[in-house]
């Protein structure tokens, strides 16, 4: 277990960037740490690590005090992932897997070794090893981020938005994967977000952080969702429902037009990508009779050029859908005021009906969110 206790950090400019934090992150569940840019994620998690020193207050692991272990010996059992893997460019991935090992002055064999076996615990496969980082996609270097930070098998994994440079596609699989593996490997896992949908998918329980490094409250998922502690938490959850709302409409309604010749398609009628100057690029398809309206934004955000592919099941291009035709669809659905839980038809909010709700709309507390 870790366990903040009246945790304060301020930097030398004066900022404070956490205040008073007291809170408990329990043994082999994940924590997830979620507030707007700037509230101190970042900050409380470096924390842990000693990458940064807490001003006041005091972090213990597992009952001892995190000043009374010497940095690297405290590293060694705390697996750090962050944002686009943060792999050195010029060494192989298995060399990178391998990173932690090698310092603590495993073999290379045995180091390697040990690299192999985790590429495949991440599900990439061993044709990779011996590429350089540059040649894997983003979702691909993330994995090979997490496989490092599993190598020396640490109890602890601290996570600072390490998914949040990936497509949304990518990210839900980064996501799924995770956990799968914690069901296999039960860490005590931080991980930082600003996303709330990331956060309650994750979560085992949620902190929810306001700028200032304030908590604002601690939850599993599902209280978080229904019984919000203030306006603040309520404002942060209902901030992103613009997007989690297009899950509960359906795409069928998505005004689709003729495929552009720029479409490359194969013999059946299948998409084969987008026609660009030197080759093909990704595309991204939905099915208008069984997608959502979630799965056609993120096929357009897929597409180099914004437009989305419809298809039909047995993937034959029907037409295409630009963010023109979502937007239109969007604003039909758009609801006549704010208040976080209008849909409380998801899955997430059934059976907690919206009784009461919050005056909402005001804005108030986001506008702590502006980005740093
Ligand atoms: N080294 C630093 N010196 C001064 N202020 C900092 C430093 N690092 C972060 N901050 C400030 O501390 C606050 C919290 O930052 P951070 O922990 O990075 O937040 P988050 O990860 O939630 O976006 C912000 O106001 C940020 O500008
Ligand atoms: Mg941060």
């Amino acid at each position: 277990m870790i366990t903040f206790e009246g945790v304060t950090k301020r930097y030398r400019d004066g900022t404070v960037a956490v205040d008073d934090l007291s809170l408990e992150v329990p043994t082999g569940a994940i924590t997830v740490f979620v507030g707007p840019s700037g509230c101190g994620k970042t900050t409380s998690l470096r924390m842990i690590n000693r990458m940064i020193d807490a001003t006041s207050g005091r972090i213990a692991l597992d009952g001892q005090d995190v000043r009374e272990i010497d940095p690297p010996t405290l590293r060694r059992g705390i697996g750090y992932v962050i944002q686009q893997a943060g792999l050195f460019p010029h060494r192989k991935i298995v060399d990178n897997v391998a990173t932690v090992p090698y310092l603590l002055g495993w073999s290379r064999k045995k180091a390697r070794a040990r690299a192999m076996e985790l590429l495949e615990l991440v599900g990439l496969d061993a044709s990779l090893a011996s590429r350089y980082p540059f040649q894997l996609s983003g979702g691909q270097q993330q994995r090979v981020g997490v496989a490092r930070a599993l190598a020396a098998d640490p109890p602890v994994l601290l996570m600072d938005e390490p998914f949040s440079a990936v497509d949304p596609i990518v990210r839900a699989s980064l996501q799924d994967e995770l956990l799968r593996l914690q069901s296999e490997l039960r860490k005590t896992i931080v991980f930082v977000t600003h996303d709330i949908d990331e956060a309650v998918k994750l979560g085992d329980t949620v902190a929810v952080m306001r700028v200032g490094g304030r908590l604002a409250q601690m939850a599993g998922p599902a209280t978080l969702l229904t019984e919000p502690a203030d306006d603040f938490v309520r404002e942060f959850l209902g901030r992103d429902r613009g997007i989690r709302r297009l899950s509960f409409i359906s795409a069928k309604e998505v005004r689709l037009s003729p495929a552009p010749s720029a479409l490359v398609i194969d013999e059946d009628g299948r998409p084969l990508g987008w026609r660009t100057g030197d080759g093909l690029a990704a595309y991204g398809t939905f099915n208008p009779e069984t997608d959502s309206l979630r799965v056609a934004l993120d096929a357009a955000l897929l597409s180099p050029n914004g437009i989305a592919v419809a298809v039909d099941e047995a993937g034959r291009v029907r037409g295409v859908a630009g963010r023109d035709a979502i937007d239109e669809l969007l604003a039909e659905h758009a609801p006549p005021a704010a208040g976080p839980f209008r849909d409380a038809g998801s899955p997430r909010a059934a059976g907690s009906p919206p009784a009461g709700s919050p005056p909402g709309g005001s804005g108030a507390g986001i506008s702590e969110g502006v980005p740093t």
